[in-house]
């Protein structure tokens, strides 16, 4: 197969650009996790050494399943490489890991994903299910699509997040086709995050490896996975209304994130439980039944967004990681068939890429 043999191991590139650029590299192909110069451990020639750690394991992937808890901010890019065969992106992709981590800015992630044309001819097998997304029924139609590579940085500074993604598009010597800068507001003791909405999101996520196995990686081996991007606008006609009818369109509490029908955070939702007068506490249009994975036969996927601040109302750049693209597409298509949440959404940007594993 195309990428292998082509590029640095995972050993190599953790080994290598900690020499080379002083800086620590961890993880696969197209995820890194960069690390900054110890500056107190300069060799005797003063040539920063890296600071060592520790690669994540196999299940633990920069940007996807690692850190734990995500970064407070994103840095995402969608980038066009005219002119550049498929053939040539994964050592171009390789040698842009090589950028410094910026000072202060914790975990940096760098998670880099390849449009469907180029995964399908790098990795004919692997990448089979990789394909463009559908047009949807929220969908601004000026919506913009396509580009070569999604690359995104996540950081705990801003500034951090921008300045990587900066240095890999400029490594790449990309043109951006669309991007968007998000955040997470401060982690709940889930580890889970209020979005711009002020709802959690998060909370029904694959916290195992069998879940993330199923619905997540798309093999065992290779730990290849699609990446689902979509950069959504919250109508202020939703924010503005009484938090009593937001919290029946989303079909949770918006104080606590306690599912309608009863429980804890942490507790499934019931989407049978009804009122002693027979109303349905998780309401029909509500996303948390529209989108509950039951009803499609699909396992769950992982989703890791960052909100930003649209001029009014609020907005989501949606992140999600599969095992297979049509799990989103069968999702999104039960809510555009009725979702209270989803109908004061308009979404302008989108894309699905596949992020190559081992
Ligand atoms: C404006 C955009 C969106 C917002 C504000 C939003 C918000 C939320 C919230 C607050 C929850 C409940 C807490 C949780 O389980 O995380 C939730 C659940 C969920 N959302 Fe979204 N969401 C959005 C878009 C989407 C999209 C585009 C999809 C996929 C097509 C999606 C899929 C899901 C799924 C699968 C669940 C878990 C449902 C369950 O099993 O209980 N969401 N979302």
């Amino acid at each position: 197969m195309a990428d292998e043999g082509t590029g640095p191991t995972r050993r190599g590139f953790f080994v290598g650009a900690a020499v080379a650029a002083g800086t620590a590299v961890a993880a696969g192909a197209t995820g890194w996790l960069l690390r900054g110069v110890d500056g107190d451990a300069s060799t005797a020639e003063g040539a920063p050494t890296a600071s060592a750690s520790p690669a994540p394991d196999a299940d633990r992937r920069p940007g996807i399943t690692f850190p734990d808890v995500p970064q407070r901010h994103l840095a995402l890019r969608v980038l066009a490489l005219d002119g550049v065969e498929s053939a040539a992106l994964p050592a171009l992709v390789a040698a842009a890991s090589r950028v410094e981590s910026p000072p202060d800015a914790g975990e940096v992630t760098v998670t880099v994903g390849y449009a469907p044309a180029h995964a399908l001819t790098l990795w004919p097998e692997r990448a089979a299910a990789a394909s463009e997304l559908p047009a949807f029924a929220h969908d601004d139609p000026a919506i913009v699509t396509g580009g070569d590579l999604a690359v995104q940085v996540c950081a705990e500074t801003a500034s951090g997040a921008r300045d990587a993604a900066d240095a890999v598009v400029a490594a790449l010597g990309a043109r951006i086709v669309w991007q968007q800068a998000g955040y997470r507001d401060a982690p709940t003791p889930h580890g889970t995050a209020r979005t711009s909405t002020g709802f959690i999101d998060g909370i029904v996520n694959p916290r195992t490896a069998e879940l993330r196995e199923a619905g997540v990686w798309t093999d065992a081996v290779h730990r290849d996975t699609h990446l689902v991007v979509r950069r959504m606008l919250i109508s202020a006609s939703f924010t503005a209304q009484p938090v009593a009818a937001q919290e029946q369109a989303v079909g949770r509490s918006r104080d606590t994130g306690a599912p309608l029908s009863g429980g804890g955070p942490d507790d499934e939702v019931d989407l049978f439980a009804k009122t002693a007068d027979g109303r349905l506490l998780t309401p029909a249009a509500s996303h948390a039944r529209r989108a509950h994975p039951s009803h499609i036969g699909r396992p769950l996927m992982l989703r890791r967004s960052y909100s930003f601040d649209p001029p009014s109302g609020a907005g989501l750049v949606f992140i999600a990681f599969l095992s297979d693209p049509q799990t989103f597409v069968m999702t999104q298509r039960r809510m555009d068939e009725m979702d209270d949440l989803m109908a004061a959404t308009t979404t302008d940007a989108s894309g699905c890429f596949f992020v190559p594993g081992e």
